[in-house]
């Protein structure tokens, strides 16, 4: 046997941990059988995006080889088998978190364009002096749509703190809700610190004032069971690609009477239900808020993701990434001059650190050479890095699919990196 191969063994031998078959799945996902730079590869990089299983990937090319036609629209028998996969999707979205009626499902390209759509559409509804509650922990895509609607507005943004461990000040969170705030906009899962906000609790504390409130679940939905109408959010918003989908399709959940009484985002096809020269009538939901011929294929290929983490089973995989986190967190422990970005009591998922002496992006260079792919950088969360006082971090992220056997890769890997710039 070869070293990588002996590598790919000491890799992919992991016994299975807390009920999940991790060694079986991996066969599921193609691309992790591949080197790089010689290396078995190591693929730590999923909170950016998590690789697809081949059930996903056939389900796409099955789509354009067998079904492709446009939807909603033709009386011809591939169109209507198109929309009928097309709609079985937001069926199997509808059930994976748990929405009381399918048409608050409305599909879009991704957790960015489902939160620009609630501050285009919803904020319009705001005026000059008017207050959005953020917190300092959200990425960009839940930061600049909320900017640009106090810039067309006047409304105000409002940003609440978070400790050194990255948790939400919840009496400040509380303090800033006041008799002008519109909307709470907040994270489920921070996807530069690993923390988990405890949105029941911020929700409950927004609706006691009658004040809606949109989560952020771009980081939540791969790594825990979220359900919308237990949480009794307004909107929730994610992305396929980080759930072992496909790219460029994601998901605005919302509770229907606010959806029906917002404007359409955007105008065109689908999203009509009849149009003269001097008026135009709205469909109804959700496809008022799917303007054109939407990602057909994506849709399709997220309902695809979708069945295969069901069958694996939520809770099984948060109970494995669990252990894995708990596990990394003991081995960074261990490192002299690596120093947690973030150290939540309630994190999931996600490792971040710098290191005494070492880029984030030299470390990244390093670690790439090792096999093993992390992400080096402020994770769209520049001012997350601004309150810990780094340019950046070194985050890995962890998946279904990943090993205690890769966990130790990383770390030998950071040793190496640390040797380096000695
Ligand atoms: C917490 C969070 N919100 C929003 C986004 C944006 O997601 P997308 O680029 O899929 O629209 C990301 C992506 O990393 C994220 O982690």
């Amino acid at each position: 046997m070869n070293t990588v191969a002996q590598e790919f063994r000491a890799l992919w031998g992991a016994a299975p941990a807390a009920g999940l078959d991790v060694m079986r799945l991996r066969w599921d996902f193609p691309i992790l059988r591949q080197t790089v730079n010689g290396k078995p590869l190591v693929y730590l990089d999923n909170a950016a995006t998590s690789q697809k299983p081949q059930s996903v990937i056939d389900c796409e090319a099955h789509y354009y080889a067998t079904l492709n036609a446009n939807i909603h629209r033709g009386v011809h028998t591939l169109s209507q088998l198109a929309t009928d996969a097309y709609e079985a999707a937001r069926g199997a979205t509808q059930g994976l978190i748990h929405a009381a009626r399918r048409e608050e499902i409305v599909f879009v390209r991704g957790t960015t364009e489902a939160i620009n759509l609630v501050a285009t559409s919803y904020g319009q509804r705001l005026r000059a002096g008017d207050e959005i509650l953020i917190s300092a922990m959200e990425h960009h895509s839940n930061i600049v749509p909320w900017q640009m609607a106090c810039e067309r507005t006047g409304a105000i943004l409002l940003v609440a703190p978070i400790n050194d461990a990255g948790e939400l000040l919840l009496d400040e969170f509380e303090r800033l809700l006041g008799p002008r705030t519109r909307l709470v906009a907040v994270t489920h899962l921070s996807n530069a610190l690993g923390t988990v906000n405890p949105v029941r609790c911020l929700i409950e504390l927004a609706h006691a004032r009658g004040i809606p409130v949109l989560v952020d679940g771009a980081q939540a939905v791969p790594h825990l069971k979220v359900d919308v109408q237990a949480l009794d959010c307004d909107f929730y918003a994610f992305s396929g690609h980080k759930l072992y989908g496909p790219t460029g399709i994601g998901v605005l959940y919302g509770k229907a009477a606010l959806l029906d009484a917002m404007p359409p985002y955007q105008g065109g096809g689908d999203m009509i239900r009849e149009v003269t020269f001097s008026k135009t009538t709205y469909n109804e939901l959700p496809f008022k808020f799917e303007a054109g011929t939407p990602n057909i294929a994506g849709v399709i290929g997220l309902g695809a993701a979708i069945d295969y983490v069901s069958a694996v089973g939520l809770e099984a995989i948060a109970t494995h990434e669990h252990a894995l986190l708990a596990y990394a967190t003991g081995q960074a422990a261990q490192i002299s001059g690596l120093r947690i970005i973030g150290t939540a009591t309630e994190k999931a998922s996600i490792l971040s650190f710098v290191l005494d002496g070492v880029h984030p992006h030299d470390a990244g260079t390093i670690l790439d050479l090792e096999g093993v792919a992390i992400r080096a950088g402020h994770h769209c969360a520049m001012p997350v890095m601004e309150r810990f006082g780094v340019p950046a971090t070194v985050r890995a992220s962890f998946a279904l699919y990943n090993t205690r056997e890769e966990v130790d890769a990383l770390f030998r890997a950071v040793r190496k990196a640390q040797e380096v710039f000695a």
